[in-house]
């Protein structure tokens, strides 16, 4: 029903403005420049700063977490408590940071971050984000280019190697099964399979789980003496499904498993994938930037004729997190992979000359510019320096492995691959008695939790066959040799003393 005409004209008075939150540029500056005295403060302290502190849940809790006011927080106020964050932080841009796979963080690509956010654009499409879309295009194309892809080949920035990866598969399923899974989903789809070694990193499977095909459809192959797929297996098994009806349609090979760093034999994979027309996808998450380091890129062999290819500027090109990404030999995959048609986003392509909508292109919608602190990093940088610092990173974990196996305190558990270094405690004149392997799995285990609880040095672990190793990976461009050497002075030293604790109890069991 029509609304009813006032019979008397009335005046209508605009509301007032509400202007609290539309801050002065003045404004913006003395804030700002409040946010970049603490990341100064934190740059210059860093080195000197424990690693970590041990504190508990309730005490972080506690330390950190403030009520939200109806008023405004003075500034001081404000600060101050932002401050107080840094001492319940894991620091992992302090050089003796060394766990897991978790990039430095580089300055320029901090300090772009802050610039970008306030220009916040949003790269669901062109029209909303012109300069960053085409940046986001240019760089995943100088990617493709430094992995040797075809011509057409482009990249798609997503929140990290996850997702990077569930992207490759996803427009695998879908190109594999005839992009009918869009639609109807695997109804009246055989069981679709994909392959990976037994090191490949767990979303693989969740990516399954997360593509309806259940994570029981990951076969994971056993790998060789260099922790590499084996081909042999690898055959055996595709061929074994597709004699019981099972449909292949995916081979992941790892070039950087997250336990020792080995690359899988990607030139073989590509061959294999070509033979049983199956997708090539590799996981480079963690690997993938060592194709800059002229003395690291022969390893990579074969990467070029992947499908797709995953790979992460947060890890091992240090940029601030998050921002993975996914490599294709063509994007319009990832537009048959992922478009959607939204009635309310009309645009005039005759008119307009827009470019591509990379929203449209994977499972996010609106989008952060994640590619501009891996571009102003790189371009404040150069290629070089990045060359020469991930080649520096290999070299100082082939250094440990040397020192390791120097020292008599220390057992290398794997060969030394890429940047990451797996070894062991053993006690000097530890008794060769019965359960000497299940003993030095319990002390490394107690030995690593109480080296992350002390915070001088932090490193994680990795199981290999079955046996717990203490491992590092270098993705910090501040780590030096010196920091390795305290990291194994720490862990003897911690080491000697669990030993003296537990020794007696594993003798008189
Ligand atoms: C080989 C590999 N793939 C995938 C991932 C997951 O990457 P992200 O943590 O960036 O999602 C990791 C993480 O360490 C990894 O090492």
């Amino acid at each position: 029903m029509a609304n009813p005409r006032p019979t008397q004209p009335q005046r209508i008075t605009p509301p007032p403005p509400v202007q609290d939150l539309n801050w002065s540029p003045e404004r913006a500056h003395e804030f700002g420049e409040q946010m970049l005295a603490l990341w100064e403060q934190l740059l210059a302290d860093l080195s000197a700063l424990p690693v970590t502190h041990h504190e508990g849940v309730a005490d972080v809790r506690e330390a950190v977490t403030l009520p939200i006011p109806d008023e405004p927080l003075a500034d001081d106020a404000l600060v101050a408590h932002l401050q107080s964050i840094i001492a319940h932080s894991t620091h992992i841009g302090h050089p003796r940071f060394l766990a897991y796979i978790s990039g430095a963080g580089t300055i320029p690509g901090a300090a772009a971050d802050l610039f970008m956010a306030g220009l916040n654009p949003n790269l669901r499409g062109w029209l909303l984000a012109p300069a960053a879309t085409e940046i986001e295009l240019h760089v995943g194309k100088w990617f493709a280019q430094q992995f040797g892809m075809p011509e057409r080949a482009a990249g798609l920035m997503v929140t990290g190697g996850a997702m990077a990866n569930f992207v490759g598969l996803k427009t695998a399923r879908d190109a594999l099964t005839g992009w009918t899974t869009r639609r109807s989903g695997l109804a009246g789809l055989p069981q679709l399979t994909l392959y990976c070694s037994d090191q490949a990193h767990a979303v693989i499977e969740r990516d399954a789980d997360m593509l309806g095909i259940g994570s029981h459809a990951v076969r994971k192959i056993p790998v060789d003496d260099g922790w590499r797929m084996r081909l042999d297996v690898l055959r055996a098994r595709i061929d074994e499904d597709i004699a019981v009806g099972v449909k292949p349609f995916a081979v992941v090979g790892t070039a950087g498993t997250t336990a020792t760093g080995a690359i899988d034999p990607l030139a073989a994979l590509a061959d294999v994938c070509g033979e049983y027309s199956l997708w090539f996808h590799v996981d480079a998450a963690y690997g993938g930037p060592a194709i800059l380091a002229d003395d690291l890129q022969p390893l990579f062999a074969g990467i070029e004729r992947a499908d797709s290819i995953a790979f992460d500027p947060h890890k091992w090109l240090y940029t601030p997190r998050a921002g993975g990404c996914l490599l294709i030999r063509d994007l319009q995959l990832l537009a048959d992979a992922f478009a959607v048609h939204p009635t309310y986003i009309y645009q005039d392509r005759e008119r307009t000359d827009r470019g591509i909508d990379l929203g449209l292109l994977g499972p996010e919608f609106t989008r952060s510019f994640s590619a501009f602190k891996v571009w102003v990093s790189l371009l404040a940088h150069g290629r070089s320096a990045y060359a020469r610092r991930i080649s520096h990173d290999a070299e100082l974990a082939r250094y440990m492995g040397a020192r390791v196996t120097e020292r008599p305190d220390f057992e290398l558990m794997a060969p030394v691959s890429l940047s990451i270094c797996c070894f062991r405690f053993v006690p000097q004149h530890l008794p060769d008695a019965p359960g000497r392997d299940d003993y030095l799995d319990r002390l490394n285990e107690r030995l690593m939790t109480a080296i992350q609880l002390d915070g001088r040095a932090f490193c994680s672990n990795a199981v290999l066959h079955g046996r717990f190793a203490l491992r590092i990976c270098i993705v910090n461009f501040r780590t030096e040799a010196s920091d390795l050497d305290a990291l194994l002075d720490v862990a003897a030293e911690i080491g000697t003393r669990i030993d003296g604790e537990m020794r007696h109890e594993w003798l008189s069991d």
